[in-house]
């Protein structure tokens, strides 16, 4: 029988304290869980990111601080540097979002959900936005967020 190749999971993130990070590498272990043998994942820092990471992806997590009210400076960077590369070349990349803020999201979502129309993105999931302190909770929800869209994409479904 033929072996489906695996497919391709792409995880960016910008942090700048290390609380997205937390989130992202909650949301890479349940990404990378024993029981999801055929997803390749590759996470890397926004700066580190390019075209050629988002041409490799089948699915996508983006991990975010909001700052002043919008996504942060080092995912609006990635975003600037990749979106006319890749045009007409994404045909519709399933992806999460995942937040870290002080006391709100909301813009940090908004900005990256508009841009994320243009490429296009598609989101699997609403974005997990979590508020405050990264605690065990945040963290199972990261996981699981990562764990559904590696899932569902060994699985077909996205
Ligand atoms: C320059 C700056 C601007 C920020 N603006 C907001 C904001 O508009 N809304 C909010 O809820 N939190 C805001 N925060 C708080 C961060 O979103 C929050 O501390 C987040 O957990 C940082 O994540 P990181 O460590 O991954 O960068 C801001 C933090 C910084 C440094």
């Amino acid at each position: 029988m033929t072996q489906n190749p695996d497919k391709h999971l792409l995880i960016v993130f910008h942090s700048q304290s290390g609380h997205t990070e937390q989130l992202i590498d909650a949301a890479n272990r349940g990404a990378c869980s024993a029981e999801i043998e055929h997803v390749d994942v590759r996470k890397l820092v926004a700066k580190n990111a390019n075209p050629e990471d988002l041409l490799w992806a089948d699915g996508l997590i983006l991990g975010t601080a909001e700052n002043f009210g919008y996504m942060s400076g080092g995912m609006k960077d990635f975003l600037d540097r990749t979106f006319y590369a890749v045009e007409g070349m994404i045909q519709s990349l399933p992806y999460a979002l995942i937040v870290s803020a002080d006391n709100d999201g909301s813009g940090a979502v908004s900005s990256v959900q508009r841009i994320a129309l243009g490429y296009p993105f598609v989101a699997i999931h609403e974005p997990l936005v979590v508020v405050g302190e990264i605690d065990d909770k945040a963290l199972d929800s990261a996981h699981d967020v990562g764990m559904l869209l590696a899932a569902g994409l060994e699985a077909g479904v996205f």
